[in-house]
């Protein structure tokens, strides 16, 4: 992420500058994450930018700043709180990613100790639990001080606040001496984590009609270690009271005697003293998680072991920390920088997690799209706690085709399996293995629907036009009659680059389609006041008696305000009337049309002066329908428009020859895909194809089609989808409804084109880079100039405007003779 520079080429200016930089940079990150608890970048990343400071560090050493990060331990405690001077640092630990850090850890102790390679050296192997570190102060056995860990040096009392927890004792069991700290982790377990966002979401939730979902979302935590952090480090420790924090005790401080002589000792004495510790089984498991060890292959065999363990514990833990176990020989070691000598953290990567399949659950989209989703056991991976993972569609939860053939990336999924999944960056979470060892007996293949889920109606799959084979997606038949489809329908038509009306989210949506108040569209904009009233009080009652219930409150919510629900009423109405007129591209994407998306929507909003124009353009082009074979062939990804033409072309004297096999002969000039693609459709050698070009040229679509295609720039897949859409007449029902509501739309689209114009009536091509517009751009210029613009190079091309990296387009446009100008000679001849 930083690498602005080249470690090896860096310059002496450009490594201080860049280490100004980072500290800079590292200090705002530690900020956010210690004193906000809301960091913006991932751990993964976090730590990038300190190895990269290291880096430059090493190479530079007389470059190192006093404020350097590699020297400082979490961030300066918040002005919140009052400071605590720490008896003893609270260090951190170095990290090791790799097996060989581990061996090399070792190696490093025992060089230090002067122990020979086969001396004894016992190592402790234990959770890295992913919480925040505290400091617990006992004199004479009895809590008097807890401190976060700060900058290290001097950290945050929040006494009042650890008092609170379960797990941290006021006094000591059995041990009393002078001074001792006890310093471990708190942290908060994945189930608590979740009920306390629900709660908090419902707090929320209060008045909410006009707050987006997202802002009450965004009052959640990220993840239990936010929440943690977050609950503990309150003002008001009654707030910390009512937060579910838990504590694990692994390290000390200041102690005036210590309760044993080994690291292992200590541990086993603090869970004697009232701390929980991972030194004893936990969650019904029979062994502890903490090891003592005698080689660094039991080391890595122990971290494998917690690392499989990981989902069923419920808290998240982020690696596994080492420590040599003898305190003696830990003294010996003492310190660098930051950390000690003697122990290492060994991080688990930090973009992937395994977890459990509880559940494969099907959800209905807008377009009947059967999805299947993964419930899994939560698990935090790169700061986000990921329970569900898209499965995508039926063959990748198979594994296989419909041929039963496997597909690449497919990994046969079943309820109960062990799955790695992987998050980077702020791509959607996605399962990248299977364990299959781990599988459980009798887990059987996911048996998927053939009828959909929600309205019982068959679910099919079609034959996909682009690769003229069977689509790995699944399809409820019902379209708007299913009340799955109908709901998505209605969020997509409210969505913010649809009608975007303001203060209506989905879960709204979703009340009024139950409430029987918006079937369709059109009924957002015949809602009565009234009926409105029954469900935003609903709403409201709902919402507030979650909050009660999370509050653990005893007495009955109180009603609401009556006049607050009025002014609700009236503010959704009014954004509603607000959208009453739109524009065309707008109106045409809300309707939700297959293969009709933004751009498409805008391309034919271009072409059409409103609504009616736009369903006579449709109906005249439905009577120029082509037959299926031209809609074929013209559909196939790989045959772009020049091929197809050349298709289409062929000698009627070929065609009647019963010795000419097309594929085999190669005279039609195709590359290696396209005949790929064509053998799979018409036999190894072409076979059907001559048969399918026959009918094909015999189904040539009229003029209104190829109009509504070229002119709407939309491609024959999209322009059936349209015809198919409009043939449907409870949709036709549905754009007339709304017309009658009173929705009107706009089109600014350009005036007629000057007829000065030089490119008028003209067909030109870009190609390559433009540097200048981008295409959409140029397209759109050369259109109000009354150029028509084309994607492929004919005979009939006027023009090809090419910038660099041009290619094919430019090959074809030597050899039919067309005209090639740059982007510069086309920006001066349209002025
Ligand atoms: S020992 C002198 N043991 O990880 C170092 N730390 O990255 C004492 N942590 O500051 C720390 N689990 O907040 C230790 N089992 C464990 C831990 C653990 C989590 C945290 C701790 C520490 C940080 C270092």
């Amino acid at each position: 992420m930083s690498d602005l520079f080249d470690l090896d080429t860096m310059t002496p200016a450009e490594a201080a500058a860049e280490l100004e930089r980072l500290s800079l940079e590292i200090a705002e990150h530690n900020r956010r994450y210690h004193e906000d608890d809301a960091p913006t970048v991932t751990d993964a990343e976090f730590d990038a930018l300190r190895r990269r400071n290291e880096a430059i560090e090493a190479r530079f050493p007389d470059l190192v700043r006093a404020d350097t990060p590699s020297r400082k331990v979490g961030s300066a405690p918040s002005a919140k709180f009052a400071k605590i001077r720490h008896a003893v640092p609270m260090l951190s630990l170095d990290n090791a990613f790799a097996d060989e850090d581990v061996a090399d850890f070792a190696r490093r102790v025992r060089r230090f100790l002067g122990l020979s390679e086969d001396a004894k050296l016992a190592i402790t192997a234990e959770p890295k639990i992913d919480g925040l570190s505290l400091s617990l102060r006992y004199e004479k056995g009895r809590l008097v001080s807890a401190a976060t860990r700060g900058d290290g040096q001097v950290g945050e009392d929040v006494t009042a606040n650890a008092r609170t927890l379960d797990d941290i004792p006021g006094e000591l069991t059995g041990f009393s001496p002078e001074i001792f700290e006890v310093r471990g982790e708190v942290y908060m377990t994945h189930a608590d984590f979740a009920a306390l966002n629900a709660r908090l979401l419902a707090e929320a939730g209060e008045g909410a009609e006009g707050e987006g979902e997202g802002a009450r979302k965004a009052r959640q935590f990220a993840n239990p270690r936010n929440a943690a952090a977050g609950s503990l480090r309150q003002k008001d420790a009654t707030v910390t009271k009512s937060r579910p924090l838990r504590f694990f005790a692994y390290a000390w401080g200041q102690t005036s005697e210590l309760p044993g002589e080994t690291q292992s000792e200590v541990v086993a004495a603090l869970q004697a003293m009232g701390f929980q510790t991972n030194a004893v089984p936990q969650n019904g498991r029979t062994e502890p998680l903490m090891r003592r060890l005698e080689t660094v292959d039991g080391l890595i065999e122990h971290y494998r072991r917690i690392e499989a363990e990981r989902a069923s514990l419920g808290y998240d833990i982020d690696g596994v920390v080492y420590k040599v176990d003898d305190l003696e020989q830990q003294r010996e070691l003492g310190f660098v920088s930051r950390a000690p000598r003697w122990a290492i953290a060994h991080k688990f990567s930090a973009e992937q997690a395994t977890t459990v399949v509880e559940e494969i659950v099907i959800n209905v989209g807008r377009t009947g799209k059967l999805a299947p989703l993964a419930k899994l056991r939560p698990v935090t991976v790169g700061g986000v706690v990921v329970s569900n993972v898209t499965l995508h569609n039926e063959d990748y939860v198979a594994g296989r085709d419909a041929d039963g053939q496997p597909i690449r990336g497919g990994r046969d999924i079943r309820i109960g399996d062990t799955v790695v999944i992987q998050r980077a960056g702020d791509v959607i979470p996605q399962v990248v293995d299977v364990v299959i060892e781990k599988r459980p007996d009798g887990a059987e293949p996911f048996l998927y629907p053939d009828h959909c889920p929600i309205c019982g109606s068959k679910a099919e799959r079609e034959i996909n036009p682009r690769t003229g084979r069977l689509d790995s997606v699944r399809r409820c038949t019902a379209a708007m009659t299913c009340p799955a489809q109908a709901k998505e329908g209605l969020k997509h038509f409210v969505s913010r680059n649809a009608f975007d009306i303001e203060g209506l989210g989905g879960t709204f949506v979703e009340e009024l389609f139950d409430a029987g108040l918006a079937r369709q569209p059109a009924d957002l904009f015949r809602m009565e006041f009234d009926r409105l009233r029954d469900v935003i009080e609903a709403r409201r009652r709902a919402l507030s008696e979650a909050r009660r219930q999370a509050e653990g409150k005893a007495e009955p919510a109180k009603p609401a305000k009556r006049n607050e629900t009025t002014k609700a009423i009236d503010n959704l109405l009014g954004a509603i009337e607000a959208r009453k007129t739109v524009s065309l591209d707008r109106f045409i994407f809300a309707l939700g049309i297959p293969e009709i998306g933004e751009a498409s929507a805008k391309a034919l909003a271009r072409h059409f002066d409103d609504v009616r124009a736009l369903i006579g353009g449709v109906d005249a082009a439905e009577r120029g329908r082509p037959g299926e074979d031209w809609a074929e062939l013209s559909s196939l990804n790989t045959i772009g428009g020049v091929t197809f033409e050349r298709l289409m072309t062929v000698d009627e004297a070929k065609l009647n020859d019963t010795e000419w096999k097309p594929l085999r002969d190669g005279e039609l000039g195709l590359k290696a895909n396209q005949r790929v693609a064509l053998r799979e459709r018409y036999g190894e050698e072409g076979e059907g194809l001559v048969e399918a070009l026959r009918r094909a040229k015999a189904g040539a679509p009229g003029d209104a089609f190829l109009r509504l295609t070229r002119d709407g720039d939309i491609g024959t897949v999209a322009t059936l989808s349209l015809i198919h859409f409009f043939a449907e007449a409870h949709n036709r029902e549905a754009v007339e409804a709304l017309l009658d509501a009173g929705v009107s739309t706009t089109n600014e689209r350009a005036a007629p084109p000057p007829a000065s114009s030089p490119v008028r009536d003209k067909i030109v091509v870009f190609t390559g880079t433009l540097e200048k517009m981008t295409r959409g751009e140029a397209k759109e210029r050369a259109e109000a100039l009354g150029a028509k613009v084309s994607g492929s190079v004919s005979k009939k091309t006027d023009l090809v405007v090419a910038g660099p990296g041009a290619g094919s387009k430019l090959v074809d446009a030597q050899k039919h003779g067309v005209k090639v100008i740059s982007e510069d000679e086309w920006l001066a001849m349209i002025g």
